[in-house]
């Protein structure tokens, strides 16, 4: 039986490579759900791996995120939360800040950006034609798309784009940057910030930015910190990920060509595959943000000591015979798909609706116009990023 004496295992379990899952994961899943690992830094925790108990996790106030930060946690990443980010609070503090900005992401508002992002979309691949074969996907579409849509949403120059670009990947970084960098960027990134709120201060848009100054300055609704901490996660969020899936989601279909031409013959089945290319590539390097269990919990044959860290693998959850039919099948026809690529609870993606919307509207485009689209170099000359939280290719050079 696991105790908190047993030998925890190193975490992450291997480098892995493209989308690989560590085998370690079903076995897991299968024999010790709820097991004992260590991270590269600080310590040991809990690793949950099976569908039902990372929900749990997810959902169970038991599990704190504020006491990761007041009690420390150990993480894949070697600098510590800091507590005035909305992922690192519990409610009230927690819902106080996201009704703030839910209003910005509902299923209206991202609907109303849909026209705006279709053709920008569009002008981005016209971009990429007109520029010859073969032409990178990241630098045409994957990465400048997702920025300019959080850019325009919050309200931040585009033209400012290479300057957050490397902040946000060091904010992103496990081991690709050292300390030092990660709290430069960091600084700079608070900096950046302050200049611009102090410019909406004094010249208010119709922007989030403006809104959440507003909300700053009249009710003191949140304070100067966490209106920058917001700001930043916003900008980080709101593209890193989304960046990488659309390039993910190119790369996988091309290497499944009879998969590609289906959606190409009807790309009203779009959506259904974005659903199913979340669940399947497993963007995370097998973790997550911790959380600590603020009183004993019983999970899969354990007990969880209060104070004790816990991390959810939400890519093991995703590949659960109990919840998913043959898991390990890449099924852009399936169903009943309750996949927790955005998590679950109090803090499920708050931009999830946006991604969606970014996501479908990208691979729409990509499968209407090029169903002959292909990789312009042999699949072993694309470069993985290494040594960070997201996995995905620099670049994917392809020709239509
Ligand atoms: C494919 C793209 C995306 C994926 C896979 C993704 C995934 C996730 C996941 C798994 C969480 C929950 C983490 C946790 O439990 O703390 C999360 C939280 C969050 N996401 Fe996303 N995300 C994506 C895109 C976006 C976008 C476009 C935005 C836009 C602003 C965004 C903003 C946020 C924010 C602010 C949170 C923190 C929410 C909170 O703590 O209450 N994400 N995301």
């Amino acid at each position: 039986m696991t105790t908190m004496d047993s030998p925890a295992r190193t975490f992450p379990f291997s480098t892995p490579d493209r989308f690989d899952i560590d085998p370690f994961f079903a076995q897991l899943r299968a024999e010790e759900p709820v097991s004992r690992i260590t991270l590269p830094f600080g310590g040991d925790g809990w690793l949950i791996t099976r569908h039902e108990d990372v929900k749990t996790v997810l959902t169970d106030a038991r599990f704190s995120r504020a006491a990761a930060v007041s009690r420390g946690i150990p993480s894949i990443q070697p600098i510590p939360p800091i507590p005035e980010l909305v992922m690192w609070m519990d409610p009230p503090e927690h819902t106080r800040l996201r009704k703030l900005v839910t209003k910005e992401f509902t299923t209206g508002r991202v609907e109303a950006m849909r026209p705006w992002v279709r053709e920008t979309v569009a002008s981005m691949l016209d971009g990429m034609v007109s520029t010859g074969q073969p032409a990178d996907l990241v630098e045409h579409l994957s990465l400048p798309l997702p920025v300019m849509v959080i850019c325009e949403l919050l309200g931040v120059p585009y033209a400012d784009r290479e300057q957050f670009r490397h902040w946000s990947d060091a904010q992103m970084a496990t081991t690709q940057f050292d300390v030092e960098a990660m709290v430069a960027a960091q600084h700079a990134m608070y900096e950046y910030f302050m200049a611009l709120i102090a410019k909406r201060r004094a010249d208010p848009k119709g922007d989030l930015l403006s809104a959440l100054v507003r909300a700053h300055d009249d009710g003191e609704r949140l304070s100067e910190g966490e209106l920058v901490a917001m700001a930043i996660t916003l900008l980080v969020t709101g593209h890193e990920t989304t960046a990488m899936e659309i390039t993910n989601f190119t790369y996988l279909l091309l290497q499944r060509p009879e998969k590609y031409a289906a959606l190409c013959a009807d790309p009203s089945r779009v959506p259904r595959a974005v659903e199913e290319m979340l669940r399947y590539v497993p963007l995370d390097v097998g973790g997550s943000y911790g959380r600590i269990a603020v009183e004993d919990v019983e999970m899969g044959g354990v007990t969880i000591r209060e104070g004790d860290a816990v991390f959810v693998s939400s890519l093991s959850a995703n590949r659960d015979l109990a919840v998913f039919a043959h898991p390990d099948e890449l099924d852009l026809e399936r169903e009943d798909n309750p996949h927790l690529s955005f998590g679950a609870g109090v803090h499920y993606c708050l931009g999830a609706r946006l991604a969606r919307m970014e996501l479908q509207e990208a691979l729409g485009a990509i499968v209407r116009r090029f169903p002959g689209l292909s990789l312009a170099v042999p699949e072993e000359e694309i470069q993985w990023r290494k040594g960070m939280i997201v996995r995905g290719p620099f670049t994917l050079p392809v020709g239509w």
